[in-house]
């Protein structure tokens, strides 16, 4: 029996070729993080950068995460915050289902909004919501949540490999890009395709740790291999300027600790399991 596709799209053009890129998500306007983490990947010389969405939510001032994004010539696709925010909806679409994500998540998303500039909304609005690019021989396809949904979470303990192999065959890729969940992580199969979650730069990962992570992909024999890389910036400077736009608590206690005390509900088992909360 033949097997359907998931894929219901065209599939975008490929727009550009290198060797070697970094790739991060998650900004949730931690615009410090961003600029530290765009200026990391300068120094080590990568061909492109790409951001893979969700500008705004959690930090402080929004409107500088879209200025750094803009400024630095950051090539990005749309996030489900970058999609509500853009388009003045009622909420993230974070894809939470517990009620205190929800709370928390509201709290973000109003601030958010009521911060965003009318042009920074409308450079939101206007963001592609998936892109292709070749990475040395091979066709990466990045996005925000999965390729089938913007908002989908995929964790490494609930992507197996069958649907690893599902996404990259429907969605004629060798490596599918990914970021949402916050937490990096990846999964190659034998045949060397692969869905790597490049993980969040807006908060740390859950990890007891302040650096917050991006992605290095690079072609090398033939292969495409990824390294995740931990940047510091500026943490103290970001909670203060959190606090003192009134931003609760539990959110500047992530970033001075590095563990997740809001939004994680939706951690599943093993996720949550090696958080401290
Ligand atoms: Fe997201």
């Amino acid at each position: 029996m033949q097997r359907v596709s998931q894929r219901a799209e065209p599939l975008p053009d490929i727009v550009s070729e290198a060797r070697t890129v970094a790739l991060f998500g998650g900004a949730y306007s931690n615009w410090l993080a961003v600029r530290a983490v765009v200026a990391d990947a300068r120094r080590r010389g990568v061909d492109e950068i790409w951001f893979l969405g969700d500008v705004g939510g959690f930090g402080p001032h929004p409107d500088r995460s879209i200025e750094a994004l803009r400024e630095l010539g950051v090539r990005s696709i749309q996030g489900n915050y970058d999609d509500s925010v853009g388009h003045s909806k009622e909420d993230c679409a974070c894809g939470y289902t517990d009620p205190r994500d929800n709370h928390f998540a509201q709290l973000s998303y109003d601030y958010t909004l009521a911060n965003t500039s009318t042009e920074g909304r409308a450079w939101l609005a206007a963001m592609p919501t998936a892109a292709r690019i070749r990475v040395g021989e091979h066709t990466v396809h990045l996005c925000h949540g999965s390729p089938r949904r913007v908002n989908e979470f995929l964790w490494q303990s609930t992507t197996p490999a069958g649907f690893v192999g599902r996404l990259c065959d429907d969605w004629e890729a060798h490596t599918i890009a990914c970021t949402h969940t916050g937490i990096h992580w990846a999964r190659r199969l034998p045949d060397g395709r692969g869905v790597v979650n490049v993980g969040a730069v807006g908060r740390p990962a859950n990890d007891g740790r302040r650096e917050v992570w991006y992605a290095l992909m690079r072609a090398t024999d033939g292969r495409l291999v990824e390294e995740f890389v931990p940047v510091a910036y500026d943490w103290e400077q970001l909670a203060r300027q959190m606090a003192a736009e009134g931003l609760p608590p539990e959110f500047v206690q992530t970033i001075t600790t590095g563990w997740w005390t809001t939004c994680l509900e939706i951690l599943p088992a093993r996720e949550r399991m090696s958080g401290q909360f």
